[in-house]
């Protein structure tokens, strides 16, 4: 068994979504409002679904009957997904999978969505590819990316804190930002004609009321080291005898980081503007 530092939260659906507030929702709200109403037989795909977010916003929106595949690579994720599916009786069938191997064949879906994934996916030129493979010809792609992500900036400076300036990044904490470029052109790369691509913005904005919980929620989740060759695992000892220097550290960087982007509402909570990138692309 992989190391793990005493401190950490071992992450469950209900921890992602406290971490998250409702930014995925509203995110996910916005995609949907870019399409049409589902119609029976649509074979949706989740791609790098987490726990389910999209999965979960769609079938609670009682569409007719339509069939989604949950994927992920993170196998932890894809089972809290196939759960909350069973326990909602929806139709949805779950995989552990690479978006950059997609078991499904050429032309299967009507949708697929890789939501605010495509920025830590690894290799997202070939992930793209692998998102136009499996669509049909006709068929929508929606593919999102949070632009700003304010906290980002806090967990890299607790990292190179307590890390040094050696060494890699955590995966979901890139360096380089992920723009809405970017993603354009990883889909352009994938195969999509830029005329069939469309980019949409939207803010949403995290109400963090508890900073020193948010935090530890947030190293636990964002702070991982990636190893070569998983995607998981690389938790240290360091990390372990670092933790509270890295928790305070967050705070501090969250709690004086003030701008356009981090402020304080009316009951001194901190909140985040996050900025999402929506592309719409057809096949
Ligand atoms: C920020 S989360 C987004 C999850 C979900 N789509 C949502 O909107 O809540 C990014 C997800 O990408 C998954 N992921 C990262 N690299 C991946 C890869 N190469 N293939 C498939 N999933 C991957 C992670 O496990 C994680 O669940």
């Amino acid at each position: 068994m992989s190391f793990k530092p005493k401190q950490i939260i071992n992450f469950k659906a209900e921890d992602l979504i406290e971490l998250q507030g409702s930014v995925t929702e509203v995110g996910i709200g916005y995609s949907l409002g870019f399409l049409p109403p589902f119609t029976e037989g649509d074979e949706v795909h989740d791609n790098a679904c987490g726990f389910g977010a999209v999965t979960e916003m769609i079938m609670g929106r009682h569409p007719p009957a339509i069939r989604i595949y949950a994927t992920d690579i993170n196998k932890e994720f894809v089972q809290g997904c196939a759960e909350l599916a069973k326990n909602n009786g929806w139709p949805v069938s779950t995989a552990t999978m690479s978006a950059q191997e997609l078991k499904f064949p050429d032309d299967k879906f009507t949708h697929s969505f890789t939501t605010f994934a495509f920025h830590c996916l690894g290799d997202h030129d070939t992930a793209a590819r692998e998102v136009y493979r499996t669509l049909k010809p006709g068929g929508t792609a929606i593919a999102s990316i949070w632009t700003s992500m304010p906290h980002v900036d806090a967990l890299q400076h607790a990292h190179w804190l307590t890390r040094g300036r050696e060494g890699p990044m955590p995966k979901l904490l890139p360096v380089e930002p992920f723009t809405e470029s970017d993603l354009r052109r990883a889909l352009e790369t994938g195969g999509f004609k830029p005329e069939n691509i469309t980019c949409h913005t939207r803010q949403a904005f995290l109400t963090i009321p508890d900073l020193r919980r948010w935090a530890q929620l947030a190293w636990s989740y964002l702070g991982e080291l990636p190893k070569p060759d998983e995607w998981s695992n690389g938790w240290s000892q360091r990390d372990e005898d670092k933790w509270d220097e890295a928790q305070a550290d967050i705070v501090e960087q969250l709690d004086s980081g003030r701008g356009n982007f981090i402020a304080k509402n009316e009951k001194g909570e901190t909140v985040l503007t996050m900025v999402a990138c929506i592309a719409i692309a057809t096949k």
